[in-house]
């Protein structure tokens, strides 16, 4: 994992902080996404001092429609290459689906479904250039 980059979403916490330590600790940089920038700022500077590791840190919530493209955008004019993408930002709606929350749910759509596939989509056409996938 030395030189490459991988991009984890969700990780302010939970499983995705877990896979961003892991990356980290064999010497991995990473791009760290989340809405939560402080929580992000604060792992970037314990990686940075504890793992000798890059950490690049965007905050953005992913169930805004635009925000796939503004952090390849982003990652692009700062010249940042992605080597493996984690899509594990995420969560659920529970309940009678006759009397959930439609709002929540189109949230949750954007999530899970569609920021998740137009990062993959921005992200693949580099990871192939580069080898990373065939
Ligand atoms: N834990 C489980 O048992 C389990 C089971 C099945 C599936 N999963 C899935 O596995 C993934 C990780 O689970 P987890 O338990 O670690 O979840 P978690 O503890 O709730 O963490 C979710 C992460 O996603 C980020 N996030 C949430 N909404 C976001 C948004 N709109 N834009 C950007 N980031 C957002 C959160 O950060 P901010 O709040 O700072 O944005 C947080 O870093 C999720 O996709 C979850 O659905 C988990």
């Amino acid at each position: 994992m030395m030189n490459k980059t991988a991009l984890i979403t969700g990780a302010s916490g939970g499983i995705g902080l877990d896979l961003a330590e892991l990356h980290a600790s064999k010497g991995g940089d990473l791009v760290l996404i989340a809405r939560s920038i402080e929580k992000l700022e604060e792992i970037k500077t314990k990686f940075e001092q504890q793992y000798k590791v890059r950490v690049h840190v965007i905050g953005k919530d992913l169930s805004e429609p635009r925000s796939a493209r503004e952090i390849y955008d982003e990652l692009k004019e700062k010249r940042i290459s992605v080597d493996y993408l984690i899509n594990n930002a995420g969560f659920g709606v529970f309940g009678m689906f006759a009397e959930t929350d439609w709002e929540k749910e189109l949230q949750m759509i954007n999530l899970n479904i569609t920021s998740l596939t137009h990062l993959t989509k921005l992200f693949i056409g580099d990871m192939i250039r580069n080898g990373e996938v065939r």
